[in-house]
């Protein structure tokens, strides 16, 4: 694909002032949010957010703490101020939608201390119509060169007692079901003991990013980081007594959060404000808060269903490991998936246990060395499976499990993507579970956010695109990396197999697209259709109907979108045709409805046709939605496949039950869509040709 940006318009227009006492403020092109900079009486700065003339940030102050050297945050002067607009529309290599518009309004702070050090900062903000985006960057200066960050003190003050979608703030996993509470209930220590996860550490009540609140009057706000670039993950700290947030950045066992160097900047702190639930999510402001794409020939760069070996390993009915007999990811079965990937128009083949290794992967501190990626195992024919599937016209997604034994990938790396360059692969599913070695690290750390950049520029240069599991949380890098397509970063289908909790419950994902989704895709892996599988696990299922499961290929974005079930439950049902026609990369996508846990509704367009697809999902509770189709082309008529719950469907006590409708529709036309309890909608909309 050519890389084309469209500058529809540009404009940028410096000015400078000097205030005295440094109160500034900047509004959104819109004029609905306004931003306020200020200075109190102790030279400590802030700034406060009004949207729509109502305060939904109080006066919130800023600080660095470092180590070796004072403070930075208090007897501070404004020495200069610049303001600037800026207006672009670019074009996506994928994603959400093709064309992005990028309208802000800049305010940029120069702060000085007044005291002996004289050091200085430049608050940079700007002011979309949909949020407010913030970083700190120190320039090169006398008294600031080599940097240790012990604490960075970022303030977002409540203007009430909001209701948080959060989850807590563990520095090594963002596995965790979504909470809901007023701010002052969080309690994110009462979720430490986690025992299914491999991986976690909780050390203070705080919370994970996005956090996405409610306030009293109706205003909606999601804190989030964009362009995390030699950094620590920040997580935020619940000051009940205060009502605010406060940045806690994740830091390893010797007490540093962030070694640095002037000139470095943080990474944008971003706050999205809208007065409707879906307006979040359609809010493309965490991409724009990024560089432009730095790959050149993207050529290779595909967004694309797959299916895996993968979930059979979950459910038991085979492993990764060859030692018990039931080894997954055999020749043989690798042909089968091909078989049935080449016959139903899946572009793509994940197999994972395909590498020695694995009966010494998990639970055991001695992992380095344990896998290097190069060594299929004895009833694994790499070469042929490979061949095969290129003759079959289906691309092989690679897995490299590393234990989260970083040296020992990091050592392998090079050796590892040019044994893919080597085969034509372009793709790798990387996954990080397990406590990090080197011990003291932590999967959210400097060190980690450093590792998972160095894997993916390196990558890049393999032209490889990245599905990263168990990694660092999206912060809009796939816009300078579009080779960054996927990542898991929440609780993914896999809980519905095995967690002793009986796995993600019906409202799990009405929570995430106004959530961990705002953050960027998310390879959730749908489309189970044996929802119970009982054959292999009695004690599991997933918790939602079979048409849920399809709604989501629309719902949850992902340019990897897996096809999770195995070929034997696809055979023959009718319902599989949904995922047969479903896109993965899309000229638009309107949010038509939606409210945190309990519905949504999202209809996109497949880019380059005109094929339209819906999902509807809704939680434990039944629904009707009404949708109008007005966003379909209005000169044409198309045929709607609706895939619906039937009349007794029921996430636990009928979810497999569902029907299918064919009608012709255009965009005058609106549906009534019947949602089961835990159910859901998906439909295609294919144009009628004349
Ligand atoms: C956890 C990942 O989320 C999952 O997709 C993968 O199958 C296992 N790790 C094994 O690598
Ligand atoms: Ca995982």
């Amino acid at each position: 694909m050519k890389k084309i940006f469209f500058y529809l318009s540009v404009a940028l227009i410096f000015y400078s002032c000097n205030p005295n006492n440094g109160n500034l403020q900047i509004s959104s092109p819109d004029k609905k949010i306004e931003l306020k900079f200020l200075v109190n009486e102790k030279g400590q700065v802030g700034y406060l957010i009004d949207f729509q003339n109502k305060r939904v940030i109080d006066t919130s102050y800023f600080g660095f703490d470092f180590k070796d050297q004072n403070p930075f945050g208090e007897n501070l002067e404004v020495i200069n101020s610049f303001t600037s607009t800026f207006d672009e529309t670019w074009e996506t290599v994928w994603g959400e939608q093709r064309f992005i518009r990028n309208n802000y309004n800049e305010l940029k702070v120069e702060l000085k201390e007044k005291s002996k050090d004289r050091r200085n900062c430049y608050v940079v903000f700007r002011v979309f119509d949909d949020g407010v985006g913030f970083r700190f960057e120190f320039p090169e200066q006398e008294n600031m060169n080599d940097v240790v960050i012990v604490d960075e003190n970022t303030q977002f003050k409540l203007t009430g007692n909001n209701i948080c979608w959060w989850t807590p703030g563990d520095w090594d996993i963002y596995e965790h079901l979504f909470n809901t509470s007023r701010f002052s209930e969080i309690d994110a220590l009462s979720i430490r003991s986690h025992k299914e996860l491999a991986q976690t550490y909780i050390p203070e009540n705080a919370v994970n990013l996005p956090v996405t609140m409610k306030s009293d009057d109706g205003v909606y706000l999601s804190i989030l980081e964009a362009n995390l670039t030699n950094y620590a993950d920040m997580t935020l700290k619940v000051d009940k007594e205060n009502l605010l947030f406060q940045s806690e950045l994740v830091g390893n066992d010797a007490g540093v959060k962030v070694k640095t160097k002037t000139p470095f900047a943080t990474p944008w702190r971003l706050i999205l404000i809208a007065d409707k639930a879906t307006d979040l999510v359609s809010s493309r402001t965490i991409l724009n808060l990024n560089d432009p794409n730095v790959i050149e020939n993207v050529s290779w760069i595909k967004p694309t269903k797959y299916i895996g070996i993968w979930w059979e390993m979950h459910i038991g009915k085979s492993t990764w490991d060859m030692k018990s007999g039931k080894h997954g990811a055999t020749t043989e079965n690798a042909k089968r998936y091909i078989d049935f990937a080449s016959k139903n128009g899946i572009g793509a083949l994940l197999i994972e246990g395909w590498n020695t290794g694995w009966e010494n992967w998990f639970g055991t501190h001695d992992r380095e060395g344990i896998f290097d990626f190069v060594t299929p195992y004895p009833d694994y024919d790499l070469k042929e499976v490979v061949q095969y599937a290129k003759e079959k016209n289906v691309n092989i997604i690679m897995h490299h499990e590393t234990s989260a034994a970083i040296l020992t990938y990091e050592k392998q790396m090079d050796t590892a993507f040019a044994l893919c360059k080597s085969l034509g692969i372009h793709a790798v599913k990387t996954g990080y579970v397990g406590q990090i070695l080197p011990d003291g690290e932590y999967h959210f750390g400097q060190w980690m956010v450093n590792h998972y950049r160095k894997v993916m520029e390196k990558a890049a240069e393999y032209q490889i695109m990245l599905d990263v599991h168990e990694g660092i949380k999206q912060t809009g890098l796939r816009r300078t990396y579009p080779n960054m397509m996927s990542a898991e970063g929440l609780r993914g289908q896999e809980f519905n197999a095995w967690s002793p909790d009986g796995g993600n419950p019906p409202e799990h994902l009405t929570i995430i697209p106004f959530t961990r989704m705002l953050a960027g895709p998310i390879d959730y892996t749908p489309g189970i259709f044996d929802i119970k599988f009982d054959k292999y696990k009695k004690e599991n299922q997933v918790n939602t109907t079979l048409t849920h499961q399809l709604a989501i290929y629309v719902v949850i974005y992902s340019p990897l979108q897996m096809a999770a079930d195995l070929p034997e439950n696809y055979f023959g049902h009718p319902a599989f045709q949904f995922i047969r026609d479903v896109g993965v990369d899309w000229d638009t996508s309107i949010v038509l409805n939606g409210e945190i846990s309990n519905f949504i509704t999202i209809a996109r367009k497949e880019r380059n046709t005109d094929k339209w697809f819906l999902g509807s999902i809704t939680d434990e509770n039944e629904r009707g939605i009404e949708v109008s189709l007005d966003f379909l082309d209005i000169e044409k008529k198309y045929t709607a496949t609706l895939y619906e719950d039937a009349e007794d469907s029921h996430w636990d006590k009928n979810p497999t039950a569902y029907k299918i409708e064919s009608k012709t529709v255009n965009s005058t036309d609106s549906l009534s869509l019947q949602l089961a309890p835990g159910g859901g909608t998906a439909i295609s909309f294919i144009p009628i040709t004349k």
